[in-house]
């Protein structure tokens, strides 16, 4: 598996691009599932979690590319099989999203039940009790869920807990249904409306996406359409992260602020200089970094996808910040690997408390999840001496090259392959 070295201590500065979201690509090509006509998806990011649901829709009989481009072409009119296996769910639980699309058109899916992850238990009894409540009978067995229908019909969902994947997986089934759906109290995050955008393009009856009721009515059948993805809030977020941390002076271009608005602010409390306009920021970090204590929850709060950075960036504080996290309850890996670093961070229950103000030097440290990653990544940016993140398979599920990203802020920053 790759390593990536950092050698800390350099002010980032320039310009970077931002790629398509992950996020909201992962749903728009599950949503491909819903028509016999082919999709095409602009802006898609060349991360391998989007490559595992390419080999995922292949694997089911559709004919699936991705190009580094960022364009994707996908059909399947024919597909020869319903499943999403578990070596593949196993390494992305985003998997799941097929779920919904497979059981509104082909009226049977079986999906691995994700199992494990390092950030928490993730169920997903709300996915499984919504697509029951529009007529679907849903069993376990063999680790799998195995579902069918004779035809999903429109139903009130009142979701208790806020699910980002389990608002789409709803949504998508709930398009080629018979009659309205409700789904209260559903996810309001940027990639859901993004997906509303996208499945009424290809015919269907959406509204309220961005508010906590959305409507869906069925429609007979979807057709084919071309859909840009929209830029990825949290690589957008972990950049100005690198250039608050760094001390340095970056331009963020082609992205969408105001989807990262809670971010944005927070760093400017920190004490970040930050300019905002219609597609990009400037961000310009100051030399004192004020602490400053987060919550996550969903949006448009602060999100849980950018704890670890800014846990990074208070390590760096001038007092005591609290981290809360309200999303997973076993998110604070990456606090163990800072520790290992110099910082000085204790942690009880859903809390974080990060002492500011402690040098870091370089280590080596291991890598939990996608976002641990990129923590650790900024941790070594400003550590003294060479840090090396391992694993860094998990960075490549979701940022394309950042690497190479960074080395072209100036960050003195190398892969290098096992
Ligand atoms: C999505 C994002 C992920 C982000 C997370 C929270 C994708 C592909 N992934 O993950 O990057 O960190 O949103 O913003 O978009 N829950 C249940 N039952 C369910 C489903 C969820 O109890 O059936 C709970 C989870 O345990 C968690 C909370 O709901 O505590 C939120 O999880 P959810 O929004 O579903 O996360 P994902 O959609 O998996």
């Amino acid at each position: 598996m790759d390593k990536i070295r950092i050698t800390g201590g350099v002010p980032l500065s320039g310009r970077i691009e931002i790629s398509g979201a992950k996020n909201a690509a992962l749903p728009a090509m599950a949503a491909s599932l819903l028509t016999a006509d082919t999709v095409r998806l602009e802006n898609v990011p060349y991360v391998r979690d989007i490559l595992t649901t390419r080999t995922l829709l292949q694997e089911m009989g559709a004919e699936a590319e991705v190009l580094p481009d960022g364009t994707a072409t996908l059909n399947s009119a024919q597909l020869r099989s319903y499943q999403a296996p578990y070596e593949l769910v196993k390494t992305m639980r985003a998997a799941i999203l097929v779920l919904g699309p497979l059981l509104a058109r082909s009226r049977k899916a079986r999906v691995s039940l994700p199992g494990g992850c390092a950030i928490g238990a993730r169920p997903v009894n709300l996915h499984i009790m919504g697509l029951e409540r529009m007529g679907a009978s849903c069993r376990i067995k063999h680790g799998y869920i195995e579902a069918d229908t004779e035809g999903l019909r429109g139903a009130y969902i009142l979701l208790d807990t806020v699910t980002v994947t389990g608002t789409e997986n709803l949504m998508m089934a709930a398009t080629l249904a018979e009659g309205e759906t409700v789904i209260d109290n559903a996810a309001c995050e940027p990639e859901i409306s993004d997906l509303a955008f996208m499945l009424r393009r290809m015919g269907a009856q959406i509204e309220g996406e961005g508010t906590r009721t959305i409507r869906i009515r069925g429609v007979k059948e979807l057709h084919g359409c071309t859909h840009s993805i929209i830029p990825d809030r949290i690589e957008a977020g972990t950049f100005a992260v690198a250039a608050a941390i760094t001390r340095g002076d970056v331009e963020v271009v082609n992205c969408r602020p105001s989807h990262l608005a809670a971010v944005l602010d927070q760093l400017s409390q920190t004490g970040a200089d930050i300019s905002i306009g219609a597609t990009g920021f400037r961000i310009r970090g100051r030399d004192q970094i004020i602490s400053r204590s987060i919550t996550t929850n969903p949006y448009p709060a602060f999100p849980t996808d950018m704890q670890a950075q800014y846990m990074a960036l208070m390590t760096q504080g001038n007092g005591s910040a609290v981290i809360t996290e309200n999303i997973f309850e076993n998110r604070f890996m990456h606090a163990l690997e800072m520790i290992r670093m110099g910082a000085e961070i204790t942690i009880d229950g859903r809390q974080a408390v990060v002492k500011g103000g402690k040098p870091l030097s370089g280590a080596k440290v291991l890598a939990s999840d996608l976002r641990a990653s990129a923590s650790l990544i900024l941790a070594g940016l400003v550590a003294n001496g060479d840090t090396w993140v391992d694993r860094v398979y998990h960075l490549d599920r979701g940022y394309a090259r950042i690497e190479e990203k960074l080395a072209r802020l100036g960050a003195r920053i190398e892969r290098f392959a096992d």
